[in-house]
């Protein structure tokens, strides 16, 4: 059964980490006049509006995306800003783009997308977001094995669930190492929460022995609201571009001010 849905947090601090460093990777990666694929298990509706009931209940974008942009975090010509800006312009103000939008918007013609998602309205919004991406209505980690490697060959994975089934975070390394294995070019992002309770901990262990090269980027921030177990997020990043350290120092020096006593 599942009961998450992103419009709850669209636009919070941990989409703001994950959403600037997917956008640099994808701006890094098309500079090469390489096609590519762009494979997401985890895709959610791709198309967010911040002005919904949801996001406004938690308020969650309001100490995110508006905050990052209030303190010019990003410059305007940063691929994360332009996909903003071009997906306000095409749906309004409160519009707000998922990874799926933001992917969609960095690659070219003749780059692939192939999203997962299960939850049926999430899947038919996604759908209809996404006319010309290949959607699966399937289980995100099943449908990337079955798919990778990819054609073309380049390419990127996000991985972003929700950690609903606890059982992520012991499954996805040997996840990972079984997509590596069978697509050693692709560049791997997982994207996970920093809990009070470190229930991360166990997981970027294993990741850090299975890929001593992998990337690890983590953010602190307040908790979204008082007692809020979520207090920043983290990306493990496999096969990084080239040149991405630059990009993740500068997020991590915005970041720092939120927590700098
Ligand atoms: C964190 S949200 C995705 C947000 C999106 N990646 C973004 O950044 O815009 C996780 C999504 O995974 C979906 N989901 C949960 N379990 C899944 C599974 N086993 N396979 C595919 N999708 C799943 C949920 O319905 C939800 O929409």
């Amino acid at each position: 059964m599942l009961s998450y849905q992103h419009i709850f947090h669209a636009g919070n601090l941990a989409d703001v980490q994950k959403h600037a460093v997917l956008a640099a990777c994808l701006s890094y990666m098309t500079q090469k006049d390489k096609p590519l694929s762009y494979i997401e298990t985890h895709s959610g509706r791709a198309l967010y509006h911040l002005d919904d009931d949801a996001a406004v209940k938690t308020g969650e974008a309001q100490q995110g995306i508006d905050v990052a942009q209030a303190k010019a975090w990003f410059a305007p010509d940063h691929p994360y800003m332009r996909v903003l800006a071009d997906t306000r312009k095409a749906h309004g103000a409160t519009a707000y783009p998922g990874s799926p939008m933001i992917a969609e918007h960095l690659l070219r013609d003749g780059d692939a997308l192939h999203l997962a998602e299960l939850h049926p309205q999430e899947a038919d919004a996604l759908r209809y977001a996404m006319p010309s991406a290949h959607v699966y209505q399937r289980d995100g980690f099943e449908t990337a094995l079955s798919i990778t490697p990819p054609t073309p060959r380049r390419g990127l994975m996000l991985i972003d669930p929700s950690y609903e089934i606890k059982s992520d975070y012991t499954t996805i390394p040997s996840f990972m190492a079984k997509i590596n294995k069978k697509w050693n070019v692709g560049v791997i992002v997982l994207w996970y929460p920093i809990l009070t309770s470190k229930a991360h901990a166990p997981m970027i262990d294993e990741l850090k022995r299975s890929f001593p090269d992998g990337k690890c980027h983590e953010v602190g921030f307040p908790p979204a609201r008082e007692g809020h177990r979520m207090i920043g997020s983290g990306l493990f990043i496999v096969n990084a571009p080239f040149g991405l350290h630059v990009e993740l120092n500068k997020i991590s020096q915005r970041f720092a001010t939120l927590t700098k006593k």
